[in-house]
């Protein structure tokens, strides 16, 4: 693919936060403050800076009054902003499947909604167009990696990855920021519920790690995906030391 070609970016804050309740019992997880901004303003933030301009942000029935509300049309941070709501936290793959129309025949740059991380997304998303692989996943190491996705690693590819494994078989996390060609739709079709029920998106990755197509960099500086207390907390340290913090950016 070339570096020319319009990459569209996938922002996916549906699910219940669970892991956060009470705090999550009457706002939702995308709301709470990181580092004296709404969570779901850093993943916004990331990929305006990395020069993704057309952004679709996927939630549930009840915050999308209040994520719109928050992020309006994304001018303060000089993007569109399209809403759309997942009926059920059916999974993150779920979630995915409703960015199809928007994307059209455009490759999509995905974040969860719930990561914060310190690096520039722009040379990542470049080497995934340079590499022409049909997905890209971002790793880091990291020291509880049963807590995610894992990535086993063979030669120079990722030969499988294991969704919370009890037992994991390496320290690398695939993080939430995935890249995909437009053909990831059609490859969420082929995939079934987990058995808690939900639409897996490492099931998505593994067809294309299966198929030799999915490529990867691992992440620098921190990272941290804010689904816990302990995150939160640490990610809220990290970001309000934030050289770019998202709510003191203006673009326009
Ligand atoms: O953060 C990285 C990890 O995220 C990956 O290593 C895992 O492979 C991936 O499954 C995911 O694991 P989590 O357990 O952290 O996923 P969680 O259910 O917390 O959902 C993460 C985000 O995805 C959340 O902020 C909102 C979005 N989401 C999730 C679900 C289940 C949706 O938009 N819709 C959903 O139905």
């Amino acid at each position: 693919m070339s570096r020319n070609v319009l990459v569209k970016g996938v922002i996916l804050a549906g699910g219940t936060g669970s892991r956060l309740d009470p705090l999550t019992r009457v706002t939702n997880k995308h709301l709470l403050p990181v580092g004296g901004c709404p969570m779901i303003c850093h993943p916004v933030a990331k990929l305006a800076r990395a020069g993704i301009r057309d952004l679709l942000v996927v939630t549930g029935t009840d915050p999308v009054g209040a994520v719109a509300r928050l992020l309006g049309s994304g001018r303060q941070w000089g993007v569109d902003v399209t809403f759309r709501v997942q009926d059920a936290p059916a999974g993150i793959a779920d979630a995915l499947a409703m960015a199809e129309g928007f994307a059209g025949n455009n490759p999509v740059a995905v974040l969860l909604g719930d990561n914060i991380f310190q690096a520039d997304l722009a040379p990542y998303v470049a080497r995934f167009l340079d590499g022409g692989s049909g997905a890209h996943v971002l790793l880091k190491q990291v020291s509880d990696a049963g807590r995610f996705g894992v990535a086993t690693i063979e030669g120079s590819r990722i030969a499988r990855i294991d969704e919370k494994p009890a037992h994991p078989r390496t320290d690398l996390c695939v993080t939430g920021i995935y890249m995909y060609r437009p053909d990831v739709f059609q490859v969420i079709r082929t995939v079934r519920p987990s058995t808690r029920g939900e639409l897996e998106i490492s099931d998505v990755n593994n067809h294309y790690a299966h198929t030799r197509d999915l490529s990867h960099d691992v992440l620098d500086g921190w990272w941290i995906d804010a689904g816990t207390v302990p995150a939160l907390q640490e990610a809220d340290r990290l970001a309000l030391h934030m050289p770019d913090n998202p709510c003191s950016v203006t673009h326009r």
